[in-house]
């Protein structure tokens, strides 16, 4: 198999990082010529600045490109703009920025919706489209407060849960960028016309009573666990207050339907309690 072009769109976000480590990993590595950032930073001249504001910067810059995997944070226009680019180039397989819930379970609000029917137009463009679907991403959610409520330095933790008819709390999916990376990194590797449209991971998942829980055992100190009722709960137009929704109906409880076949052994998933004892290799 020949090897393969990458470009990566929004490297400086969250998932940059790990993704292009995972693109020159031991275990990816062999399977790809050269990867290329696609940046509208100019400071740094390893990367080729683009701006999406100028479809032709997109067209010189996709030119030769095999898999364009965008990591670009929540700009569904800026996503057209690029993934049109890349069916004009030909791009042969393309992962838009999803990285999130699985929407094929749950109709979610407009604003995260917004994320499939930029797939969808992606693909009446004639672009092979894999969505990628991760659940939450474990340390943004454990680091910043904002982002799924969970407060662990001022040990406390904002649930949506389902309060009457004795439902049991709902597990999450939490997956770590280092994951979603290596996953990402294995996906492009494949014949594109061989992949599903949509490849559901979890790395690993528990209730956020069991994060307290384990939270608690680690640090020996107990952790708050303040329940907003799911059945009140107004998520409005926030991105982050509608996948809290999501997680209370359970719908963030992803199958590890594709794990096995995207990590056939090649690493080790990142358990949430590996993560948060700091223990990871
Ligand atoms: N499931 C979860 O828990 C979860 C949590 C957070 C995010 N996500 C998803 O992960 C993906 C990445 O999110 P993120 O938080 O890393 O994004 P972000 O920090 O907002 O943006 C990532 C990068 O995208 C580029 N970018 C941002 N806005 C842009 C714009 N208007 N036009 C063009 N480029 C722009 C920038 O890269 P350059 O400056 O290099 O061009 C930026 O560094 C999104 O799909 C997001 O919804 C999922």
């Amino acid at each position: 198999m020949s090897r393969k072009t990458i470009a990566i769109a929004g490297y400086h976000g969250l998932l940059g990082v790990d993704t292009l480590a995972a693109f020159v990993s031991a275990q990816f590595g062999n399977y790809y010529d050269s990867v290329r950032v696609l940046t509208r930073d100019p400071m740094n001249v390893l990367y080729l600045l683009v701006d999406y504001n100028d479809p032709e910067s997109l067209d010189s810059a996709l030119e030769g490109v095999d898999v364009l995997v965008n990591l670009i944070g929540f700009c569904p226009h800026t996503w057209d703009v690029l993934a049109y680019a890349a069916a004009r180039a030909r791009v042969r397989l393309y992962i838009p920025s999803e990285y999130d819930l699985d929407h094929s379970r749950y109709t979610p609000e407009p604003e995260l919706s917004a994320k499939e029917a930029h797939a969808q137009r992606a693909r009446s463009w004639g672009l092979k489209t894999v969505q990628l679907f991760c659940g939450i991403l474990m340390e943004p959610a454990m680091t910043n407060h904002t982002h799924f409520g969970i407060m662990l330095s001022s040990r406390r933790i904002e649930a949506v849960m389902p309060q009457c008819g004795g439902r049991t709390d709902p597990k999450i999916s939490f997956t770590s960028t280092k994951d979603v990376g290596m996953a990402i990194a294995s996906i492009s590797r494949h014949e594109p016309r061989q992949l599903a449209d949509r490849i559901v991971i979890s790395g690993d998942a528990c209730t956020l009573r069991e994060l307290a829980e384990t939270w608690g055992a680690i640090t020996r100190h107990s952790v708050q666990l303040a329940v907003r009722p799911l059945e009140t709960y107004d998520a409005g137009g926030d991105i982050a207050k509608q996948r809290r929704l999501a997680a209370g109906k359970g719908y963030l409880d992803l199958a590890r339907q594709h794990a096995g076949w995207v990590n056939n052994g090649e690493w080790k998933w990142t358990r949430i309690s590996q993560y948060l004892a700091g223990d990871l290799a």
